[in-house]
């Protein structure tokens, strides 16, 4: 996805032996080898979606003359709390081979990926973890979660004046047109909650059209809609069926599963008539929703609510800011106030500094400030896991991360509660 300026210096920085740099044409496959190496990967090279990953915005690290690995970032569009988006890079395939591990090569690959990221006006890095302990000491917060939801669909029942959606589910075809209907839908889900990365025309086939499934989605499954009365559609899942009764595939009662790949809807409204439509499919014993945000709102509309039981919480995407400001003025609030912040990011010295964020009827602004005691010390990790609002900042006071006096910690924590959990959809 190629929404942004190219960097007109290319990254270079020498650590004792270790050098990172961008690659050339050669140095890229050799890179690509020690990243697949580094993920246990085997088997024929897939270069079919290398043309995502712009050349500006990949890194090799080698020892000596010997490259050992590397890293490549998309260039993402992400939502903000209220729908507004900036660019963000999508940190990914970060990995050093296995026999040169160990010797120092991921803080300084780390840093390059930051500081030319920063360099090609990103406001933020994201990516998803391998492991959570490994991108904290780089400035990254665990900024959204995934839950994983399960539901015997004879425990399905919502409170009356709830299935109030009107319109029809319908069945689309796996195909272009498909993309060009439920796009617009996904966009629009983007923008009600924080942190969703917007999909462009060059990843939708990845997540539908792709005829074999990968990381990224794609593969054999259903699509379906909810379209309304005017013929537009509100909302889509992609799912698949399976046969889990004990005796799958002999004669008798069928117990089909049905695993929610994607429910993404344009209301709260559409999202409730699909889920229930889909609970509907003929056959169907289980529901699970299997990439799903935390506060689903159809369960607060279900007449027995826990019966749709979370089975797996995990974090989902962790967000370093290069761009406070940008960040910090991009999303919208849901109240005025006034709060100090001192702010140090180590690895981007000329964005650290003291700042006032004023919110004067929901319209905010940040000025330089003049240090004070009373100031909120944030760091790139703690302000990328507070800036969605998927932590409140009370608990990071709790336990010890941010500090600052009690008036101004409360008038923070207000400022960025949001009104739903941030999420994110795509798998990069
Ligand atoms: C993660 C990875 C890139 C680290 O590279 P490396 O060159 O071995 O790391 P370094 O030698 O620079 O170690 C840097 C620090 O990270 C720590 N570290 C390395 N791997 C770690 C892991 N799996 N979990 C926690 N800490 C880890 C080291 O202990 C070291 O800590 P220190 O700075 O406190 O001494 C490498 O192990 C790798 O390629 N892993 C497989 C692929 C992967 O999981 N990539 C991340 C995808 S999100």
């Amino acid at each position: 996805m190629c929404f942004q300026m190219s960097n007109p210096v290319p990254y270079r920085a020498q650590l004792g032996n270790l050098r990172v740099f961008q690659p050339d044409a050669d140095d890229k496959l050799t890179t690509i080898m020690a990243v697949r190496a580094a993920f246990g990967m085997l088997g024929d090279v897939e270069l079919d979606r290398e043309h995502l990953r712009p050349d500006e915005r990949r890194l090799s690290v080698a020892d000596g003359d010997t490259i050992i690995g590397g890293c490549f970032a998309y260039a993402y569009r992400m939502s903000l709390p209220g729908g507004a988006d900036v660019p963000v890079a999508g940190l990914a395939g970060v990995g050093v081979s296995p026999d040169a591990q160990g010797r120092g090569a991921f803080r300084p690959l780390l840093e390059g990926h930051i500081k030319q990221s920063a360099a090609l006006g990103d406001a933020a890095s994201i990516l998803m973890a391998s492991e959570s302990g490994l991108y904290g000491r780089f400035g990254y917060g665990q900024a959204t979660d995934m839950a994983v939801w399960q539901l015997d669909v004879r425990d399905f029942a919502l409170q009356s004046g709830f299935e109030t959606a009107a319109g029809r589910m319908l069945l689309l075809d796996n195909v272009e047109d498909t993309i060009a209907r439920v796009a617009p839908v996904h966009e629009a889900a983007c923008r009600r909650r924080g942190g969703d990365v917007l999909r462009d025309a060059e990843w939708w086939p990845l997540v539908l059209g792709a005829a074999k499934r990968s990381w990224f989605g794609g593969g054999p499954q259903f699509v379906a809609a909810w379209e309304n009365p005017a013929g537009e559609l509100d909302a889509y899942a992609l799912y698949v069926l399976e046969d889990v009764a004990d005796d799958a595939g002999q004669p008798g009662t069928p117990a089909n599963r049905l695993t929610i790949r994607e429910l993404v809807a344009r209301s709260v409204d559409a999202e409730t008539a699909l889920f229930a439509a889909l609970c509907r499919v003929s056959w169907v014993r289980e529901v699970v929703w299997e990439l799903a945000p935390v506060d689903p709102p159809v369960k607060n509309r279900m007449t027995d609510p826990r019966q749709l039981r979370q089975h797996r919480r995990l974090d989902m995407s962790w967000l370093r800011p290069l761009d406070p400001a940008a960040l910090l003025t991009g999303r919208h609030y849901l109240s005025d106030g006034q709060v100090v912040i001192d702010y140090s990011d180590p690895v981007l010295p000329s964005r650290s500094g003291v700042m006032e964020l004023t919110v004067t009827d929901g319209v905010p602004s940040i000025s330089p400030a003049d240090p004070t005691p009373e100031a909120v010390t944030l760091r790139p990790d703690t302000l990328g896991q507070l800036l969605l609002g998927g932590t409140r900042v009370l608990e990071l006071v709790e336990s010890g991360h941010v500090t600052g006096s009690v008036a101004a910690l409360r008038a923070l924590d207000r400022l960025l509660l949001t009104e739903r959990a941030p999420f994110n959809l795509t798998k990069f």
